[in-house]
């Protein structure tokens, strides 16, 4: 017996030893010390002994087991740690393999010019509000003193939805929405910015869908000496410290007078060159004294409250900041195109400041 049990401790070390995953260990042990194992077997044949070696071949069985659960731990512990190093070995990351390139968006320009005229007329106190893209033909045109057959409506022609429904060929319906809105009728500071519609063909300066930013001051005592200082900080903010506006007489049905404002070219400094057509100046906006027939119709006491508006299209102003020669590039989204405006810093673009 004695012999028995010294082969089986020989066979379990060496078991043991070439043993090389967990569950093979499993294995062995249930082999040796499992319900049908080998130390079952032998201490079955224990029992056939009689007593005086009986006790004998019990204590070496029983150091047997104390011998193979020692050294099945041990063999455990190197598995486990062979094991995670194997695993560290595979998944080493090779950190000199070049790395996936993700690509970033980039602000689009004409995003980045309604910032920056919006951040402005914030920093004035003037407040942002916007109006419905589909708009009714009360406040497109009716209340902007355009009644029907009014022959200013053929200066904008109209995507009709409905009789009374279409899409707005102006911002200038926002004006009418917020002066009607203000119960107390009081002063009024805002820029409305958004995209307008009109039956236009589509070619490098003219598209049926741009953006305008809609400019309204109401209070008392508004004069246009109000509106030409306004539109001096924006033009010197916009183009370049050394700008200088001038106001040329216009026509807008909603305003009276009304003007065209055209701001010294940021190209040439005046002096004549391919940008400003040789005159020195290039036109930027439309504006004037709001109409008392506008103020009539929106609640308010022409006697008693004047005001200005403006109306500007940041495509054109974006074009002229930037260089940008067919209006389509604004909607055709190209990636060149937008790219171009990856790390525009935005006073880098103001040249000639
Ligand atoms: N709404 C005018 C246009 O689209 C622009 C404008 C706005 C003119 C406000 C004067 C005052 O042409």
């Amino acid at each position: 017996m004695k012999d028995k049990i010294q082969i089986m401790k020989k066979e379990a070390l060496e078991k043991l030893e070439a043993c090389n995953s967990l569950k093979e260990l499993q294995d062995i042990k249930v082999l040796f010390l499992g319900k049908k194992g080998k130390t079952h077997e032998i201490a079955n044949e224990i029992k056939s002994l009689d007593s005086s070696q009986k006790k004998e071949a019990g204590m070496l069985l029983n150091e047997f087991k104390n011998y193979f659960n020692e050294l099945f731990e041990k063999t455990q512990k190197r598995l486990e740690k062979e094991e995670l190093d194997k695993k560290l070995k595979e998944e080493t990351i090779d950190i000199t393999l070049p790395g996936t390139k993700v690509n970033v968006g980039t602000t689009h320009p004409l995003t980045m010019i309604i910032d920056e005229i919006e951040e402005l007329f914030v920093s004035m106190g003037y407040d942002v509000v916007e109006g419905p893209e589909i708009e009714s033909d009360l406040y497109n045109f009716e209340k902007l003193n355009i009644p029907k057959d009014h022959p200013a409506r053929d200066m904008q022609d109209s995507f009709y939805i409905t009789n009374e429904m279409l899409l707005r060929t102006q911002t200038s319906p926002v004006q009418a929405r917020v002066m009607d809105a203000n119960l107390e009728k009081g002063p009024i500071r805002i820029i409305c910015p958004g995209k307008v519609y009109r039956k236009d063909d589509d070619d490098m300066t003219h598209s049926h869908q741009f953006t305008q930013i809609e400019g309204l001051v109401i209070d008392e005592k508004i004069s246009i000496a109000h509106l030409k200082g306004t539109l001096e900080v924006f033009a010197k903010k916009i183009f370049g410290e050394n700008r200088e506006i001038r106001f040329r007489p216009s026509f807008f049905p909603f305003t009276e007078p009304s003007l065209e404002v055209d701001v010294s070219c940021f190209k040439c400094g005046g002096s004549g060159c391919p940008i400003c057509k040789y005159t020195g100046w290039i036109e930027i906006l439309g504006a004037g004294m709001v109409h008392p027939n506008v103020l009539r119709a929106c609640g308010y006491d022409p006697e008693k409250y004047s005001g200005f508006a403006f109306g500007m299209g940041p495509e054109r102003i974006a074009m002229l900041k930037y260089c940008i020669n067919d209006i389509r590039h604004f909607y055709t989204n190209h990636i060149h195109f937008l790219n171009n405006f990856d790390r525009i810093e935005r006073d880098d673009m103001n040249e000639s400041k």
